[in-house]
């Protein structure tokens, strides 16, 4: 599944959109646009304002208010990616050095916050409010999902219902507001803003579950060379929590010795995460996921856009990258 074939029907509009983003992400301030310009030599998939927009035209109408949208979520998002890279201490995104990286945390955090206030400002500018709504909200559950992790990771004690919390809160949301805003964009009536809602939110979930599954299993690991950063910070992701269950007292014993010391042989790990049927476990979640959302989609008739949206679901744990 490739995301070019998925963005086909809507390729002007994204032309169209990336000037508006464009336009919102320029300063006066000269370090601000300078990293600005960073940002932007490398784009990222922009998936959420293709959501934006393919749930707009899948809704009944693609009409100006869905780029104002569009603009809105993926300042939210970018702002958030440069946050994270501090949080995590990341030195690599998009296949560039992080902001942090380059320019620095103090920076970072700065640009981080610039970006969220110019974000959520589109909104007053273009007078939607109805966005407004949906993405203030969006960012307090990003900011809280983040903090239940780092809550989680410090007392290492997720489980299953938490940690569904947490990808819910840290990723979905921000996915089921652009299907949302789509549908408030295209003007439709309640049950169909609910159901497009629910759409991005399941979406969203699959696409976090398949992260944290590339996290034991992505090309380095079949090269031999596991990745495991999810461990290296005491994330306790779905693989490693449904393993952690199926194992006895005596198996799981070293692994969370290993994991408590900070100190964790990855190999080790992916292993029993292996053995235990996590990776399995969580491969079926996130189809079931997927099914579930693009059954959200029922109530749209069928079109070329309603088709993107299905073969979305499906990228969201089929890509590999
Ligand atoms: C990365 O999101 C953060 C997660 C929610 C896993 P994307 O994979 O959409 O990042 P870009 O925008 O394409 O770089
Ligand atoms: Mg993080
Ligand atoms: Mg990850």
């Amino acid at each position: 599944m490739k995301l070019s074939e998925i963005s086909k029907p809507i390729d002007k509009n994204m032309t169209e959109f990336r000037k508006l983003y464009r336009e919102m992400t320029s300063s006066k301030t000269l370090m601000m646009d300078t990293v600005m310009r960073y940002l932007g030599r490398s784009r990222g998939k922009q998936i959420r304002p293709m959501l934006v927009l393919l749930s707009a035209a899948t809704a009944g109408s693609l009409t100006k208010r869905a780029y104002v949208g569009a603009t809105m979520v993926e300042l939210l998002h970018v702002a958030s990616l440069v946050h994270d890279d501090v949080v995590d201490q990341s030195d690599e995104r998009r296949g560039m050095k992080s902001v942090r990286a380059v320019y620095k945390n103090k920076v970072a955090v700065l640009v981080g916050d610039y970006m969220l206030a110019r974000g959520l400002h589109v909104a007053v500018e273009f007078n939607e409010f109805d966005f407004l709504r949906v993405t203030s909200d969006t960012v307090r559950r990003m900011s809280e999902g983040e903090l239940l992790q780092i809550q989680k990771s410090r007392m290492l004690n997720n489980d299953e219902s938490t940690y569904f919390q947490i990808i819910s809160d840290k990723t979905a949301a921000l996915i089921s507001a652009c299907s949302e805003i789509g549908a408030i964009a295209a003007g439709v009536g309640e049950d169909a803003r609910r159901s497009m809602k629910e759409y991005g939110e399941l979406v969203g979930q699959a696409f976090q579950v398949r992260d944290d599954i590339f996290d034991y299993m992505s090309k380095n690991t079949l090269l031999g060379k596991p990745v495991g950063n999810d461990v290296e910070q005491k994330k306790l992701t779905l693989p490693l929590i449904f393993a952690l269950n199926q194992a006895s007292k005596q198996e799981k014993a070293p692994i969370l010795k290993q994991l408590k010391k900070g100190k964790a042989q990855r190999k080790e790990i992916v292993q029993f995460v292996v053995d235990f049927g996590g990776i399995a476990y969580a491969e079926r979640t996130a189809q079931d996921l997927v099914d579930r959302a693009k059954a959200c989609l029922d109530l749209f008739p069928d079109s070329e856009y309603k088709q993107a949206l299905e073969k979305f679901a499906d990228f969201a744990i089929e890509r590999n990258s």
